[in-house]
């Protein structure tokens, strides 16, 4: 099984964009603290995972699991905090100029009525991802030695994490592992798939509304000027037929 931590091609590819998001400070802080809250998320996640799961051995490695993810939340916000403190241009609103997602996968997560072979499958390839990511990451902060040891440090972790759902997974289902975690794979793409599937479908709604808004509305507005133009000013005297009722008194 593949150990070493190395980008993904997607994130090889959007490297220029991780360099966009890590090469400035409200933007790096803005990653940060979405960083902060996926890992977070995740730990309270596998948490519960740890109480439903069957498996006494998975139960421990559950929880030690969980509560690395609660700590890499931690150090992430911590140092989000801290250069937001340590930030010295007067801007007061936060560019949210982050295109990226939150880079763990953990996001995804489903804990209630999942198996244990599905849901180790589902956090190795997630874990892996995390690897690469924030590996990825690492290489970009080299101009901040603090970051750069908090991925370190979260980096050594999630290589942990790959490796012990991996090797629990062949325990747990030792004919059909290596199904289970291309069936988590794809998955996962189709996961994201649907996802940039909707953004590309709400980016081109507001494109195609535009477009209308502005091709279709001009005409209307030049019609009811027109016709505003057409209707005489004041008070107009109507006829006295038009005013008689048939069956009213007045
Ligand atoms: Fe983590
Ligand atoms: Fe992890």
């Amino acid at each position: 099984m593949p150990a070493v931590t190395r980008s993904t091609p997607i994130d090889r590819l959007m490297r220029p964009v991780h360099r966009w998001v890590w090469g400035d400070v409200d933007r790096r802080v803005r990653k940060l603290l979405t960083f902060a809250d996926v890992e977070t998320d995740g730990g309270r996640d596998i948490l519960r995972a740890a109480e439903v799961t069957p498996d006494p051995l998975l139960r421990r490695l559950y929880l030690e699991h969980a509560i690395d993810e609660l700590r890499h939340g931690e150090l992430f916000r911590r140092r989000g905090a801290a250069l937001l403190r340590a930030r010295s241009t007067g801007r007061k609103v936060l560019f949210n100029g982050n295109p990226l997602p939150g880079g763990h996968g953990l996001d995804d997560l489903q804990i209630e009525g999942e198996a244990d072979h599905r849901l180790l499958a589902f956090l190795h390839i997630a874990e892996k991802a995390a690897a690469g990511r924030f590996a990825s990451s690492r290489d970009l902060v080299d101009d901040a030695p603090p970051t750069r040891a908090i991925f370190e440090e979260i980096l050594r972790d999630e290589v942990f994490h790959m490796n012990y759902t991996y090797t629990q997974l062949a325990r747990v289902s030792p004919t059909l592992y290596r199904r289970h975690v291309w069936r988590a794979r794809a998955s996962r793409l189709w996961r994201r798939y649907l996802r940039v599937a909707a953004m590309v479908a709400g980016l081109f709604g507001a494109v195609v509304l535009t477009i209308l808004y502005f091709i279709l509305l001009p005409p209307f507005a030049w019609l009811a000027k027109r016709a505003e133009r057409r209707e005489p000013p004041g008070w107009t005297p109507i006829s006295r037929e038009r005013g008689a009722s048939p069956t009213s008194q007045y």
